[in-house]
């Protein structure tokens, strides 16, 4: 069944979105991208004259409940992007009455599906290496099944619209696709619309094609990096990253994030990019500071700027964004591309001092993509960028997802996907 054939009139549709979306210290929203996204599917099931019971996880509660990942802070917004109204279930697994009563016209948000640890349905307070491990983890599945099985007893169709989740096979993002016929249970259109952007990188690249991965692990991202290097043509590896494959060659870091355990790592990267005729293109310099406060993300009174080379960083000095000769050699590498890739910012983009790589990239392929390049953007942190760098309406496509994005560049089938499609 697809979302444009379904006609909601008289129905309820359980939709699963995903709003978990970045939140200040007073509980605003401060990205709505996520919430904007789901509005077309969320829209024509009211417009039908349906109703949406919407539900969704927010951040990593463990299972437990925890007032600060409460959706019940964005309830209002929601109320408010949607034009209907939206009431509240403080508990997804108690919300039969609240879905009863539910009006035609009308939205039910449930609280954080995470609350339960059965929406993951991982085994809690039992270590792998338990003997009793795989007895739990059975007892486990059994619970996440019930649990799915309430939520979809809210509704008479299911709708999968969470790209950014659809990588986790959990109760609510697949599970519960057992509980629906195959003529009840349907993508959503920005689901469509991200599968769509992922097939147009994928089955029809034109070339050169040029990957931007950022950020601060190669640990996190080596999958995809080492997957990257049998599509593209050239692999900008920035931000934190840098200092990893530095050390991996003997040069001095200062004090910048280093995984110690991943030189290995990066010297594969090198030698299959090599085999593979990728060029692979790292940072020269960095902007680095000797007093920065990751936790308030500024520059502590008192602290200096400077730029080294990134081989050559001092102690105490710590490599915060691409320097001016790296700027350059990225801009380069991406002037001509005709297919982008880019996730993960190169530097730290969150104070004003270290936004100058992420901007150039951000700029480089804006530029690209006037030219006629096709450019894909996915994962929190270069969305954030975009919106910051007023770039959003000068790429191709702007993903809502981060790891859900990468996984399927990786050709991999998103669980979520597949419970619709099977
Ligand atoms: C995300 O923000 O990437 C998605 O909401 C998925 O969250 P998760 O990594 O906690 O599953």
């Amino acid at each position: 069944m697809t979302i444009s054939d379904y006609n909601f009139a008289g129905k309820k549709a359980i939709v699963r979105v995903d709003f978990n979306v970045p939140l200040n210290e007073n509980g605003e929203i401060t990205d709505d991208t996520r919430i904007r996204g789901a509005l077309p599917t969320l829209k024509k099931i009211i417009a039908d004259g349906g109703a949406a019971i919407i539900m969704s996880h927010m951040g990593k509660p463990k299972g437990k409940v925890n007032p600060k990942l409460s959706l019940g802070q964005i309830r209002g917004a929601v109320e408010k992007a949607l034009g209907c109204p939206v009431s509240f279930a403080p508990d997804c697994a108690k919300a039969q009455d609240a879905a009863k009563a539910l009006k035609m016209g009308e939205a039910l948000m449930l609280e954080n599906l995470r609350y339960y640890p059965e929406e993951e349905g991982k085994p809690v307070g039992i270590e792998k290496d338990d003997p009793a491990y795989e007895e739990a983890k059975k007892a486990m599945k059994a619970s996440q099944k019930e649990f799915a099985k309430t939520l979809a007893s809210y509704a008479d169709c299911y709708v999968m619209d969470a790209f950014g989740t659809a990588h986790r096979k959990h109760a609510s993002t697949a599970v519960i696709a057992d509980y629906f016929d195959a003529d009840n249970k349907m993508l959503g259109f920005l689901m469509e619309k991200e599968v769509q952007a992922v097939d147009n990188v994928l089955s029809n690249i034109k070339r050169p094609f040029v990957a931007i991965m950022g950020g601060s692990k190669v640990s996190s991202k080596i999958g995809i990096i080492q997957n990257l290097l049998g599509k593209v043509d050239k692999l900008i590896l920035c931000g934190g990253m840098t200092y990893t494959f530095s050390k991996a060659h003997g040069g001095e870091i200062g004090d910048s994030i280093v995984e110690l355990d991943k030189l290995d790592v990066a010297l594969d990267v090198e030698k299959t990019a090599k085999e593979n005729g990728v060029e692979l293109v790292l940072g020269v310099d960095s902007v680095c500071c000797n007093g920065y406060d990751f936790g308030t993300f500024s520059v502590k009174p008192g602290a200096q700027i400077k730029v080294f080379p990134s081989n050559a960083i001092e102690a105490g000095w710590d490599g915060l964004d691409a320097g001016p000769e790296s700027r350059k050699k990225f801009a380069e590498a991406i002037k001509g591309a005709k297919t982008i890739l880019w996730n993960g910012p190169a530097g730290c983009f969150e104070c004003e001092d270290f936004t100058a790589g992420s901007r150039a990239v951000g700029e480089a392929v804006a530029q690209a993509t006037a030219e006629g390049a096709f450019s894909l953007i996915g994962g929190g942190d270069s969305v954030a960028c975009c919106t910051k760098f007023g770039l959003t309406d000068k790429v191709s496509y702007i993903s809502t997802g981060g790891g859900a994005l990468l996984e399927a560049i990786e050709g991999k089938v998103l669980p979520g996907v597949a419970a619709i499609k099977g």
